[in-house]
């Protein structure tokens, strides 16, 4: 099983994980919800939100995917939230709710320190400030033998691939050119890391591609 993978990473045609500007009324940047449509639509997302229906099929399998034997999360804090610098109060507790959708324990890295906040629902985020390593070597310890997942942003899931530490990613290429935002692959040499396509397959929404690093 892969120790540290990325899933449902979803990019522009153009190589964008994000459009420009995230800000509290726009989470993914400007433009940046066309770039989920597919993912919106599956049963697994709904689910996840509460929501009855959803599609079947490729698409939803490789979201489903995702979520299997999870252990723990890392993210940037910038997927988060739109807090930058230091926090101003406890008051942030992520853009999910009372009960975010992770039910693990999630490793936030940060320059800035701050207190873990148990959430409902298993959930209880913990700010690391002492690099990618760090969080990696936290979270794989609490995942007690299930896969830790990389959830983003682009910043952060660059860092890891720069340090060859993905096993594997499932990354997503939505139809949508977004002309600017955060490039997720841009100066990165994903063959001299290692990294290869083990596997690829397109549905009407979107294209799904896995990356698997040599072992
Ligand atoms: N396309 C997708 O599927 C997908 C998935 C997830 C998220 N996103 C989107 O991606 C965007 C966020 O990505 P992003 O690239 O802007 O940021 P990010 O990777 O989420 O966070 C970057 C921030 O995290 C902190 N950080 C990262 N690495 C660190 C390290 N080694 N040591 C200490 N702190 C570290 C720093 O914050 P400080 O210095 O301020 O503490 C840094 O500015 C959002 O719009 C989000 O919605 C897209």
């Amino acid at each position: 099983m892969p120790r540290l993978r990325v899933s449902s990473f979803t990019v522009s045609l153009d190589g964008y994980g994000a459009g420009p500007n995230q800000s509290l009324d726009n989470p993914l940047g400007a433009g940046g919800r066309a770039l989920h449509e597919w993912a919106f639509a599956t049963r697994t997302f709904r689910e996840m939100f509460g929501q009855d229906g959803g599609t079947t099929g490729i698409d939803d399998d490789f979201a489903a995917r995702g979520f299997a034997d999870v252990g723990a999360w890392i993210m940037g804090r910038n997927m988060f939230g739109p807090v930058r610098g230091d926090w101003p109060d406890e008051g942030w507790k992520g853009w999910w709710g009372e009960n975010p959708p992770y039910h693990c324990p999630v490793f936030v890295l940060t320059n800035h320190p701050r207190a873990s906040i148990a959430m409902e629902g298993g959930t209880t985020f913990h700010f690391v400030t002492d690099g990618i390593q760090a969080a990696l070597k936290r979270a794989t310890e609490a995942a007690n033998g299930r896969a830790v997942r990389l959830g983003g942003g682009v910043a952060t899931i660059r860092q890891y691939l720069q340090a060859g530490l993905i096993d594997e990613m499932h990354f997503v290429v939505s139809p949508v050119l977004l002309g600017s935002g955060e490039n997720i692959f841009a100066g990165l040499d994903l063959p001299k890391l290692g990294y290869r396509c083990s596997e690829h397959v397109a549905t009407p929404n979107a294209t799904h591609i896995v990356l698997t690093k040599r072992g």
